[in-house]
């Protein structure tokens, strides 16, 4: 099977940073399914995975974790899908990544295709829609009904770009997005966010000039080390803080003690990676945000389809991805 991947870690602009390789098709496990790879998203992650260094792998390594696809071949205990069904999915970080003809995917992690989207529309979701749900409903347990003031951070980015349609849809919370490019601004209002400031500026005034008691949610999703000062300052008391992204610098967590504010991590893999007991969530999280989306309660965040599963369509996405300034998602679809 064709597939894209890495030897060496190396700058993108490498000519070996990412190559086309063919590689055997693999055999699934007992609750695998194997995947005909359609359509594929590339997120932070991917980058953060390719990043230089010096290792060298002594096969190669694929990368990406966003899929849209169909049912290939099942393994012998496979209870939820069957050969030919169209599903979505994010994948495990300790499995081989999906830029491949075929894939294999533990059952319990994927979701049923959004029927009303194309293949590369369905990629864009599954990966920052579990790390929106599982950050907003489970990590920091924001009710239906919650009314309070929400604060996100970098909400014009992947993540964010499903987070504000989540909260806007799924709950009363008044939404405050940050943006700095006027169409990234434009493009968080029309998720659904009440409310957009300048991330460039400080945050803590900019909120506390429209809520003067502060945000009762933030989300810190990118830059948090530059942000972590402001957001404990814009808290309001008994305030829930979450973040995802990775601070180079350790965080000074004695700022949140006077409010008593709280602070949680969501890490999308962490289900996969220890095999917690609530492992099939995952796949009941993609379900449902397949039936929103079919409902026309949720839409599609892809910004942009590069074209092709290539090395030179996937250097594309993740250079932009570098410049730390994506919109949405981008998405690569067919081979
Ligand atoms: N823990 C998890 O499970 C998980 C899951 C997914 C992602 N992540 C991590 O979360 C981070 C965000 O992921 P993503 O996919 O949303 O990233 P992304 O799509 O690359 O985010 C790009 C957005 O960041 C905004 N941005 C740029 N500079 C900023 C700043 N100084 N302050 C605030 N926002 C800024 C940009 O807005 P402008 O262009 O308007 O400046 C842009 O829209 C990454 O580090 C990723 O690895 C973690």
């Amino acid at each position: 099977m064709r597939a894209v991947a890495l030897f060496k870690y190396l700058p993108i602009e490498h000519p070996e940073s990412l190559v086309d390789v063919e590689l055997p098709a693999p055999t699934p496990g007992p609750r695998d399914l194997r995947v005909q790879v359609k359509a594929i998203a590339v997120n932070p992650v991917d980058v953060k995975q390719r990043a230089p260094k010096d290792k060298v792998e002594t096969s190669p390594r694929v990368l990406g974790w966003d899929v849209a696809g169909v049912v290939e071949s099942v393994g012998a205990e496979v209870k939820r899908f069957k050969v030919g069904d169209e599903v979505f999915y994010a994948g495990s970080i300790v499995r081989p990544g999906c830029a491949s003809e075929l894939h294999l995917v533990d059952e319990r992690i994927v979701g049923k295709k959004p029927g009303t989207l194309s293949f590369a529309q369905a990629a864009a979701l599954p990966l920052t829609s579990l790390t929106a749900w599982e950050l907003l409903f489970e990590r920091l347990e924001v009710a239906r009904d919650a009314s309070d003031v929400l604060l996100v951070v970098g909400a014009a980015g992947g993540v964010g770009s499903i987070l504000v349609q989540l909260a806007r849809r799924r709950t009363a919370l008044t939404i405050v997005g940050t943006a700095s490019r006027p169409q990234t601004v434009q493009w968080v209002k029309d998720l659904g966010a009440h409310h957009v400031i300048d991330h460039g500026l400080p945050l803590a005034t900019q909120l506390k000039a429209l809520f003067p008691n502060g945000a009762r949610y933030a989300v810190g999703l990118t830059q948090t080390d530059r942000h972590f000062v402001d957001l404990a300052e814009l808290m309001a008391p008994e305030g829930k803080l979450g973040l995802i992204d990775d601070p180079k610098q350790p965080l000074d967590v004695m700022l949140l003690k006077r409010k008593s504010v709280s602070l949680h991590w969501e890490l999308m893999f962490t289900r996969s990676l220890y095999e917690t007991k609530s492992l099939e969530q995952q796949g009941r999280i993609l379900d449902e945000v397949s039936a929103l989306v079919d409902q026309g309660v949720l839409r599609t965040t892809l910004n942009e389809d590069l074209g092709p599963i290539t090395a030179a369509t996937l250097k594309r996405a993740h250079a932009l991805i570098e410049t730390g300034h994506a919109r949405g998602k981008l998405v690569l679809s067919g081979f």
